[in-house]
């Protein structure tokens, strides 16, 4: 098993999981992120509390990510950011670890994300293909290839 060097592990113990008090804060973080993030609804936060976590840095939140169990094979990782001052400190590696690690306590063996960033959550052990199989995407109008392809001939 990797050893967690002591930054790791101190982003690790700023982890938590979220309440309800802390919903206004993580509707910042989301907001401040919509480059990358879909927004959420209050509801929606409220109700995938069991498995939202946020970070805290100073009393203050920091970062954000939940865990969506769609069934018990498959998870995915939605709505993670870490607000500007507090990137580069290992927040974003430990909510993804905490979400990770509560997906296999729970038996759930695939955890998936859809992200512009693969770079760091290839880093964190992600990759587009599980052994002989890969994720693939249907967006109802054609192949993501050919639509790329088609709009590059424009
Ligand atoms: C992506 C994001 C969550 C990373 O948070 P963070 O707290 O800065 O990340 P960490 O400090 O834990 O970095 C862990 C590793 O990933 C690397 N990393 C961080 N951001 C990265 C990025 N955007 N692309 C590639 N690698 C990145 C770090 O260099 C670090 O590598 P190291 O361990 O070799 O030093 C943060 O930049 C963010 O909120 N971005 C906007 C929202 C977003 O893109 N969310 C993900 C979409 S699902």
């Amino acid at each position: 098993m990797q050893q967690l060097s002591s930054s790791d592990q101190v982003a690790l113990s700023a982890v938590r999981l979220a309440t309800e008090q802390d919903i206004p804060a993580i509707q910042r973080l989301i907001n401040a992120n919509l480059d990358k993030l879909l927004p959420r609804t209050d509801e929606e936060i409220r109700e995938l509390l069991p498995t939202w976590w946020v970070a805290v840095e100073d009393g203050e939140i920091v970062g954000t990510c939940c865990l969506e169990v769609y069934s018990p094979k498959i998870a995915e990782l939605r709505s993670l950011a870490v607000s500007d001052r507090a990137r580069g400190k290992g927040y974003g590696a430990a909510l993804v670890k905490v979400a990770t690690d509560t997906a296999q306590a729970l038996g759930i063996r695939q955890v998936l994300v859809v992200t512009s960033t693969p770079e760091f959550f290839e880093a964190l052990g992600f990759g587009t293909a599980l052994g002989e199989k890969y994720a693939l995407f249907w967006n109802g109008s054609g192949s993501v290839r050919a639509h790329n392809a088609s709009k590059a001939d424009q």
